[in-house]
């Protein structure tokens, strides 16, 4: 063999492995893409769920449908135990404990006491300082209220699913299908510049659940985004009409997980505003940023 044809061999062989290789990768997507995605219809009724953050708002309104739909024990959880006496004495199916979401102590212990979990609800929430200008990021002295909403808001919730995954995967397997329900908000949707701190931990959150969602697909699990807006809490913008009270919230969001939804929007205010961004991105961000400098939104003073 001269060496012209011992190259021509050598690139055949070449051209074969490679063609070898690209028929392999084929067939294992779509091996994969033949693997179903589990059924992921999530019942209340008989679910043990955790609630952080359950001692007022939405995460109280949680808290109460749940109860009204048959869980069969909820875990209303706090970051300051004096505020969940009210709350331990609606049920004697409600277990209450202290969970400051950002303590990874007490995220293991929640993880060790309530090892018989199917349903987690990320619920918690830092809204951002009182003081407004600590909210951004050029006027603030440092990027602290930036970093503390991302610890409550988007770290604390990954580590609540990580921890929290195994369990669900381990009691959903003897009965209902489990769920981690991320309460995000529609301002992850845009950057909400009078609270560009909370904004910016809701989006990354947002995008941690989506992953979330991607890595645990095959698995019988269901991981749902909640674009929550316009519930009748002390989160409400001031003047904004709330669309749903608490209770309300939950029935949403439990009648979307019945019907396996993953991306829910209770209220219509989300969803509408997320098809204006669609529209038009530049004017949409253009009214908001004039609303900023002219009309801020603002919020309740904090108790
Ligand atoms: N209301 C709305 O229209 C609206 C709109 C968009 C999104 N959301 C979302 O809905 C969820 C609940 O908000 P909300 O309206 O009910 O507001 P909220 O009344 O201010 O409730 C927030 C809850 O989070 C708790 N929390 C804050 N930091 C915590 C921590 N480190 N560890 C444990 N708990 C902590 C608070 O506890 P303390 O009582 O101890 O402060 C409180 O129970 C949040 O995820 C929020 O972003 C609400």
């Amino acid at each position: 063999m001269n060496q012209r044809e011992a190259e021509g061999e050598a690139m055949n062989r070449r051209e074969t492995l490679a063609g070898m290789a690209i028929t392999a990768s084929l067939a294992s997507a779509a091996m994969a893409a033949a693997t179903p995605t589990p059924a992921k219809n999530v019942s209340v009724k008989g679910a043990v769920a955790l609630v952080t953050g359950s001692n007022r708002g939405v995460g109280r309104g949680f808290v109460e449908v749940l109860l009204a739909r048959g869980a069969k024990r909820v875990y209303a959880t706090g970051r300051n135990p004096k505020n969940l006496a009210e709350i331990a004495a609606l049920d004697k199916r409600v277990v209450t404990f202290e969970l400051d979401v950002t303590n990874a102590a007490h995220r293991k212990a929640a993880a060790e006491k309530a090892s018989d979990v199917t349903l987690l609800i990320n619920n918690a929430a830092y809204p951002g300082s009182e003081t407004e200008s600590e909210r951004r990021f050029y006027s603030a002295n440092n990027l602290d209220d930036i970093k503390r909403a991302m610890d409550t808001n988007c770290w604390s919730p990954a580590e609540l699913a990580r921890l929290f995954i195994p369990i669900i995967l381990k009691n959903g397997s003897v009965g209902n299908v489990g769920a981690v329900l991320n309460i995000l908000s529609g301002g992850a949707l845009f950057c909400l510049p009078e609270f560009t701190s909370y904004s910016t931990s809701k989006a990354a959150a947002m995008m941690m659940t989506a992953g979330l969602r991607a890595e645990t697909d095959r698995m019988p699990i269901l991981i749902a985004s909640v674009f929550t807006g316009g519930v009748q809490t002390r989160a409400l913008p001031l003047g904004a009409t709330a669309a749903y009270s608490p209770v309300q919230h939950a029935e949403q969001v439990f009648d979307a997980i019945a019907q396996a939804q993953s991306t829910i929007f209770p209220a219509t205010g989300p969803v509408t505003m997320r098809q204006r961004i669609c529209e038009d991105p530049d004017g949409f961000e253009r009214r908001v940023i004039d609303r900023f400098h002219t009309n801020p939104v603002k919020v309740a003073p904090y108790e």
